[in-house]
């Protein structure tokens, strides 16, 4: 029997792809999320596209009790984790909140697959463990740091991870460090969906271009970049689950290991690019005026990405124009 995977988050954003490209590659899946940043219908967008509907279980990685009978009752050979919470606005207000759903979280989660005796994880993690990049493009051994609680807790979890990894052999980890994941699966059945006022660019401008909002705040052109504008490694979210297909092959073929290492496509664009490609894909003007700053943001970011290539054999191949287009697709199909 195929033993299953855990994707924990798996009714979210870059959860749902990943499911659709872990069925495409012959993985059974069993998601567990409390859906509290997502919506039970898309299993059934995911069955539409992979002719197979995940095992799905509500609940709450916090929930120990839960977790225990779930490795009880399925055979699960390793788990992707991207259940938490995300916004860093939010996490600079609620804090505990932050350390609660995601550092407990996720604890918890890892005394659970100790008792089970499942050592493979897939772990979500994201570039803001870089801080203010002091070299571009960021390599994996760039020195860490966090600005804000949500970025303090994916440091946090990472060091966890190691002390785990260095205690007790036989863990096989892999810390993906995200880019800008945008995009949506090229049917248009599965994608971002924000709650409220997006806070991130491409959700946001997506939006300005289906006539939801009116225009889009470009935050700082003062910037040390070519147009004055921040810079960003956005990345595909269909590469991106392509990646966890990748690292999830890499840990069962290899000896175990923590691995950490970068997704992305090693090349930024602008804020003024991003429109600019939104509005080719969408055929529609998207007007947006100069705004300040937004506190905490950084310059520039892009990533090396040879460590993946060589350890992964994985490469992202969907370039700026395929994340907007696919993104406009999925964005017209919501009212
Ligand atoms: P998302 O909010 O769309 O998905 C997260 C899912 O986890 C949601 O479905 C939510 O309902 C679920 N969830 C949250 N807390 C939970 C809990 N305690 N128990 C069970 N389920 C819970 O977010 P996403 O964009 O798909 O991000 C997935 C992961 O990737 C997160 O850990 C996030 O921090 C990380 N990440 C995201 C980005 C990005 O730009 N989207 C960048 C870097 C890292
Ligand atoms: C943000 C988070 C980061 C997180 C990532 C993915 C902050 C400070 N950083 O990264 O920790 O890992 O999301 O979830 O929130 N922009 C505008 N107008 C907008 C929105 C954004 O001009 O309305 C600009 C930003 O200034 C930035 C670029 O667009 O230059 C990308 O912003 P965003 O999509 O929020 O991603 P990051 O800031 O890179």
């Amino acid at each position: 029997m195929t033993r299953k995977i855990l994707v924990t988050g798996g009714t979210g954003f870059i959860g749902s792809h990943t499911c659709v490209e872990l069925i495409a590659g012959g993985y059974q899946v069993l998601v567990l999320d409390n859906l509290s940043n997502s919506r039970e219908t898309v299993l059934d967008a995911i069955e539409q596209i992979s002719g197979a509907r995940p095992g799905f279980i509500r609940g709450d990685i916090r929930d120990r009790a839960l977790l225990d009978s779930i490795f009880k009752q399925h055979d699960i050979g390793a788990v992707i984790h991207f259940a938490g919470l995300k916004a860093v606005g939010e996490s600079v207000a609620r804090p505990l909140d932050y350390h609660d759903n995601n550092v407990a979280g996720t604890v918890t989660l890892l005394q659970a697959m100790q008792q089970a005796g499942v050592r493979s994880l897939v772990f979500s993690s994201s570039a803001t463990v870089y801080g203010d990049p002091q070299q571009l493009p960021i390599p994996e051994d760039h020195p860490l740091s966090a600005t804000n609680p949500y970025g303090h807790t994916k440091l946090v979890l990472e060091e966890i991870m190691g002390q785990l990894s260095r205690s007790e052999p036989g863990w096989r980890i892999a810390l993906l460090r995200y880019f800008n994941p945008v995009g949506a699966h090229p049917s248009g059945l599965i994608g971002e969906a924000p709650q409220g006022v997006p806070n991130n660019l491409m959700p946001y401008v997506a939006q300005v271009a289906s006539g939801q909002r009116e225009r889009v705040q470009v935050f700082g052109q003062d910037y040390d970049t070519p147009d004055g504008t921040g810079v960003r490694d956005y990345i595909h979210v269909m590469d991106l689950a392509q990646g966890h297909v990748a690292a999830l092959r890499y840990l069962q073929d290899n000896e175990p290991e923590l691995l950490a290492v970068n997704l992305g496509t090693g090349r930024g664009y602008s804020v003024l690019e991003m429109i600019q490609a939104f509005a080719r894909s969408s055929g529609r003007d998207i007007p947006y005026t100069i705004a300040p700053r937004r506190p905490g943001d950084i310059a520039a970011c892009w990533a090396d990405t040879r460590l993946a290539r060589e350890k992964l054999g994985w490469t992202a191949v969907r370039d700026i124009q395929e994340m907007c287009d696919d993104a406009w697709r999925w964005q017209a199909r919501q009212s």
